[in-house]
């Protein structure tokens, strides 16, 4: 169980990152080339949306069921975790950060609903999903991930 939830976020890490990167990029054109919103772009952006939020859960799952997150603290105590960058990254910062990176990521889907101009909505894009976007690459356990 806790192999499979741990190999299910490994993977699906590829997918919520290519979605959030395409959501991105395709909101950073539609706002320099002032393009039109369409029924595409929403589509886009709900898929970055979809694909962080599905991340968030596996995340906690893994987050009770791995020996580098929540029970870590049971083992080494607050101030162990603290003082190992490994066990901080992965028992700290890493859910902490991502979750702040996908609750920016809801409020920019959210407001982009009560604007009216395209400009509005891919700048909200724009800005919100990169945000969450460059939080989430800031805090990757990079070294666990590609083991
Ligand atoms: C979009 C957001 C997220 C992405 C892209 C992401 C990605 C990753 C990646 C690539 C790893 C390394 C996996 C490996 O060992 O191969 C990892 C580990 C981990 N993630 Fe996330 N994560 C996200 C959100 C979260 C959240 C919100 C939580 C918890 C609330 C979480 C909890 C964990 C834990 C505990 C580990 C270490 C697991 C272990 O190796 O035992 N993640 N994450």
């Amino acid at each position: 169980m806790d192999v499979f939830i741990q190999k299910f976020h490994s993977g699906w890490a590829y997918i919520a990152l290519v979605l959030l990167v395409i959501a991105v990029v395709n909101a950073f054109i539609g706002f320099t080339a002032k393009k039109e919103f369409t029924a595409k772009d929403r589509k886009i952006a709900i898929f970055g949306l979809i694909g962080t939020h599905t991340q968030l859960l596996i995340g906690l799952v893994l987050y009770f069921v791995s020996d580098k997150a929540f029970s870590a603290y049971s083992q080494v105590g607050f101030g162990g975790v603290m003082h190992n960058s490994g066990l901080r990254l992965t028992a700290m910062e890493h859910p902490l950060i991502n979750i702040i990176a996908i609750t920016l990521i809801t409020i920019g889907w959210s407001k982009h609903k009560k604007l009216t101009t395209s400009e509005s909505k891919f700048k909200t894009f724009t800005i919100f999903y990169g945000l969450g976007l460059v939080l989430i690459l800031s805090r990757i356990p990079w070294s666990l991930w590609f083991q």
